[in-house]
Formats: structure tokens, C-alpha cells, sequence
């Protein structure tokens, strides 16, 4: 099943002669073998060059396999890497296992083993290979909406998502601008047994009242002065199919309750007529804004509110999910590359460093427009902290934007980095805890005292 171009495999070993043998091994299984004598040595062997493996031990002086490993990944996802431990450091191995390598090996290694895995290996990717392009041929047929997400809260919202989306239940997503609400809206579409049915969408937001209800409930001819036509709005035409209202936070209390009424009936008539149509439409509705609080402040009809959110989806704000930040990045960067017709093969460890610093008020949106930018502006091969805009490049300050300026308390700085340290561990207590170094119990307190959610 081997390929006849030879495969290149790095070695990374701070022992020397550890690297010869495995070096003879290899090459007398007809691999080209390439060197590195610590983990800063592979990262930059790996901007610079493709490898189909890399066989790394963890630990080195300078920068450690662990270390490495995670710039690596971070630089090629798809390249397999595997790793070498000493006994005593299994915990370690478990921990590189989690991060993406492919298999470890304890030392003293045992040289048969290591060479079928490595054969194992580059038979299981051609496989892969074969099977993802036909899956991206069938893809290309049936395109479903492709949302990136791996951190905890996006794994539950799939959860929900797949759940829900086959039901008939009328759906509100809530999210800040830019997190992918439509994106959401358009995959329940896509996952539900309407989905060969229409699918019309409307932006609450857009349209003054009066032109609004028009939209959505149709006119009569002579209604007002310009409909010379009778017009369907779009429950009509959305009939047997969904209908995504967007923005729903900026309706007027009046187009509210007529909006009430086809929810609660499945009815309505047109503007300017007084013939009741029925209609079956399942309702997607989504808004930025917190509509809780437009209930509370008057805004919003309590009724309406709760007649929405049969399933309530949130989405958090990407900076309270930093590990899809990576993800996105690189899903961005494969779309504008391909897009562009553009030769970039990733980022630096100190740009995505950056990216993922950077608080991203305007969330996934704007990482997009980032990237596209980005592209186009690079004129190198590895986007590097210089081609990021400079907003990004300016966000070094202390880990995920904690401003330390004086002047400002140590509460308030306690506050926002446990804030800040929960959304990049995925909200994970113990590993909070961890790098804080303070007792869960403490933390626990610090989140209590702070009235933190998590
Ligand atoms: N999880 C994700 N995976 C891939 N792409 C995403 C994801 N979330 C958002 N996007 C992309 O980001 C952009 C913005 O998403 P979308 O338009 O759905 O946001 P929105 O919440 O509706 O924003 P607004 O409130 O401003 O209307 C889109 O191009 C969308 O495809
Ligand atoms: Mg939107």
C-alpha cells in the first residue's frame, strides 16, 4: 500500500546515539531521516519542511516533546507524531496522547515494534486519504453546515443541536453578533425532516415596522399605497418548511403579538385583508441581545419570550471558548488559501500564540475577517505575528488580555484572570486550580465570592 516517494521522518533526541539507531532501523526500512536535537530545533524544522512523522521523546533540554508537540500540532494538525518516554513519566505520555499524538513508546525502545507502528501508520493515512476524499466528494453533493467546536460548550450544543433539530420544536438561539447563530439556524434546517422544504429567512431588524409585518404576513392589493399586488409574506412561503427570524429583540410589541398568534394558532391574515390563513411552520428564532432583560425592562412580551425558547441555544463568545480558537483559525485559513489560490501552510507558534490571546469582541465573524485579511496581505508561506493586524499584535499584555495596569484592584485582577484562566481550560476546576496554583476548594470560594459563572 506504500507510495514509492520515500517518507520523511523526523527525529527529535537530545541523545545522539538513541537518534543513530533509530536512524539505521529506519533507513534500512528505506525512509528518508531527518534530525533535530530538541523541540525548538523540530518546530522550526517544521515551518520550514513537510514530514509525513515525526518520533519525538519528551523529554529534552531546552524545549520539551510536550512543548513541541503542541506547537506542532498547533502548525499541522494532521502530521503524526509519536513519543518516547522513559517508565516513569506514562502520566506525561497520557497527557501528549490527549494532545494529539499518535502512540508512545516506553524506553528502552524495542526497535521491531517501533518500526510496524510507523508502517501501521502510513498504511492507516493512505486509507484515510482515499476515504476523506470520497467523503469530500459526497460532501460537495450534500453540503451540511460545517460548525468547528471542540471545546466543552460547543460539544453540548452539538448534543442539543442533534437532539432538537429533527423535532418540530421551535428553537432561540441566543448569541453575542458574530458567534454563528445563523450558521446554527441553518444547520437545524439542514438536520430536520423539512429540510428539502423552504427555508426562508428574515431580518427583524432591518425593516421599519409597517414593512416588516407586510413582509412577514403578505399584503392584499390596495392595502397601502404601493401595494399594487397581492404579495405572499414569507410564513406563507415558508408553509411546511422553517422560518428563521432573525434579530427577533428589535420587533415592535405590536408585530410581537401578531407573531404570538401564528404561533400559538398557526394563523394569520395578510395586511389589508381580513381572510385567515393557516399555515404549519416551524420557527427558528435568533438575537444578540439578552432578551430576559428586554422582558424585565418592558420590551419584550413575557409570553412571546417563553413561547420562543422551547430549546434555548446559547452561544458563548468565542473568548470564553478559546480552545475552538485554533480550530477556526486553521478551518479560516484552508478556506481563504483555496479561496485565494494562496501557498500558506499555517501559522507560527507565536501567531496563533497571539490569535488566541486576543479577547475577539467581535468573536468568530471577526477571526474570519482576520484571516481572510490575512491571506491575502502574507506574503510568506507561515503567517507570522507580523502579517496579524495590529490590534492582534498589540494584545500581548498579560495571558488573554488581563490588564495589570496600576490602578486597578487585586480583586478585580483576581477576578478577571480565574475569568479569564476557566475559559482556556474549558472551564476545568482541577487544571484551573492547577495553574493558579491554589486548592480547588479555594477556587471554589474565589468563584462564589466573585458571583463567577462557569
Ligand atoms: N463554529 C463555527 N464554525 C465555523 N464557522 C463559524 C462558526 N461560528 C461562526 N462561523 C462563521 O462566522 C461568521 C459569522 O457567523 P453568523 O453570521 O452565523 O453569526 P451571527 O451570530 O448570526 O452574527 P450576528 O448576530 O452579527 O448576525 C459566518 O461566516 C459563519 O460561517
Ligand atoms: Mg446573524
Amino acid at each position: 500500500m506504500t507510495s514509492n516517494k520515500k517518507k520523511k521522518i523526523l527525529l527529535v533526541d537530545d541523545d545522539q546515539s538513541h537518534r543513530l539507531m533509530l536512524k539505521v532501523n529506519m533507513t534500512d526500512k528505506g525512509y528518508e531521516i531527518f534530525e533535530a536535537e530538541d523541540g525548538d530545533e523540530a518546530i522550526e524544522l517544521v515551518m520550514k519542511d513537510f514530514f509525513d512523522l515525526i518520533i519525538m521523546d519528551i523529554k529534552m533540554k531546552n524545549v520539551d516533546g510536550i512543548t513541541a508537540l503542541k506547537h506542532i500540532k498547533d502548525l499541522s494538525p494532521s502530521i503524526p507524531v509519536m513519543i518516547m518516554t522513559a517508565h516513569s513519566s506514562v502520566k506525561t505520555a497520557v497527557e501528549a496522547l490527549k494532545l494529539g499524538a499518535t502512540e508512545y513508546f516506553v524506553k528502552p525502545l524495542d526497535m521491531d515494534a517501533v518500526c510496524h507502528s510507523v508502517v501501521k501508520t502510513f498504511d492507516y493515512l493512505e486509507l484515510q486519504t482515499e476515504n476523506k476524499t470520497l467523503k469530500e466528494r459526497l460532501k460537495k453533493e450534500f453540503e451540511i453546515s460545517s460548525i468547528i467546536g471542540k471545546s466543552k460548550s460547543m460539544r453540548d450544543l452539538f448534543e442539543v443541536l442533534a437532539l432538537s433539530a429533527p423535532s418540530d420544536a421551535t428553537i432561540l438561539i441566543l448569541g453575542e453578533s458574530g458567534t454563528g447563530k445563523e450558521l446554527i439556524a441553518n444547520a437545524v434546517h439542514n438536520n430536520s425532516y423539512k429540510k428539502d422544504k423552504p427555508f426562508v429567512k428574515i431580518n427583524c431588524a432591518a425593516l421599519p415596522e409597517n414593512l416588516l409585518e407586510s413582509e412577514l404576513f403578505g399584503h392584499e392589493k390596495g392595502a397601502f399605497t404601493g401595494a399594487v399586488t397581492k404579495r405572499q409574506g414569507r410564513f406563507e412561503l415558508a408553509d411546511g418548511g422553517t422560518l428563521f427570524l432573525d434579530e427577533i429583540g428589535d420587533m415592535t410589541l405590536s408585530t410581537q403579538a401578531k407573531i404570538l398568534r401564528v404561533l400559538q394558532e398557526g394563523e394569520f391574515e395578510r395586511v389589508g385583508g381580513d381572510k385567515t390563513i393557516k399555515v404549519d411552520v416551524r420557527i427558528i428564532a435568533a438575537t444578540n441581545k439578552d432578551l430576559e432583560l428586554e422582558v424585565d425592562e418592558g420590551n419584550f412580551r413575557k409570553d412571546l419570550f417563553f413561547r420562543l425558547s422551547v430549546v434555548p441555544i446559547t452561544l458563548p463568545p468565542l473568548r470564553k471558548r478559546k480552545q475552538d480558537i485554533p480550530l477556526l483559525a486553521e478551518h479560516f485559513l484552508k478556506r481563504y488559501t483555496e479561496k485565494n489560490n494562496r501557498l500558506i501552510r499555517g501559522f507560527t507558534p507565536e501567531a496563533i500564540d497571539k490569535i488566541v490571546r486576543y479577547d475577539w469582541p467581535g468573536n468568530v465573524r471577526e477571526l474570519e475577517n482576520v484571516i481572510e485579511r490575512t491571506v491575502i496581505m502574507s506574503r510568506e508561506n507561515m503567517i507570522n505575528p507580523e502579517t496579524l493586524p495590529f490590534s492582534l499584535k498589540n494584545s500581548a499584555k498579560a495571558d488573554n488580555g488581563t490588564d495589570v495596569m496600576p490602578g486597578r484592584s487585586i480583586k478585580e485582577v483576581e477576578k478577571e484572570l480565574i475569568i479569564n484562566t476557566l475559559a482556556n481550560t474549558d472551564n476545568n476546576i482541577t487544571h484551573t486550580a492547577e495553574l493558579l496554583g491554589i486548592s480547588r476548594r479555594t477556587l471554589y470560594n474565589k468563584i462564589k465570592e466573585y458571583g463567577i459563572e462557569v
